[in-house]
């Protein structure tokens, strides 16, 4: 679990279409490499499906919710469970090319939601 407030990054994200909040937290505290995982969000007491980022230098965590639409949400509390590491990160020199790379990286994300949503109804089902 990685949590902690929420502050202002560069704002590239917004520009890029994918807004992200960026999580005020140690390295040190933090046990996963880096790259792009499915991860659960919780804002609130309440839980968002999430592209979660973790860039090791500079360092940075951040989260992209995928279907919150709320005001902004900085000064706040996030808390984030990685649940799957879906890409690595990639060094872009052309905006298009990262806009496209990470709308294929959230398509894995909402995959893993997907396939985390068929074993929990199959598992329902089990006599
Ligand atoms: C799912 C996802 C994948 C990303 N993958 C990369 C990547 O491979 N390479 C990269 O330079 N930035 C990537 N980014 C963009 C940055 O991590 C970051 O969102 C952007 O620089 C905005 O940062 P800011 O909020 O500090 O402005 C990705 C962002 C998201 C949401």
């Amino acid at each position: 679990m990685i949590g902690g407030i929420i502050v202002h990054g560069d704002g590239l994200g917004k520009t890029l279409g994918y807004p992200t909040a960026n999580i005020d937290v140690e390295p040190s505290s933090v046990r996963f490499e880096s790259g792009v995982y499915a991860a659960r969000a919780t804002l609130h007491g309440k839980i968002y499906d999430a592209a979660l980022v973790i860039i090791q230098s500079p360092w940075k965590v951040e989260a992209h919710l995928l279907d919150y639409a709320g005001p902004d949400i900085y000064g706040q509390e996030l808390r984030i469970e990685p649940i799957q590491r879906v890409s690595s990160l990639e060094r872009y020199d052309d905006i298009d090319e990262l806009k496209a790379k990470i709308g294929r990286d959230i398509t894995l994300v909402r995959q893993v939601f997907e396939d985390v949503a068929i074993r929990e109804d199959r598992d329902d089902h089990v006599l």
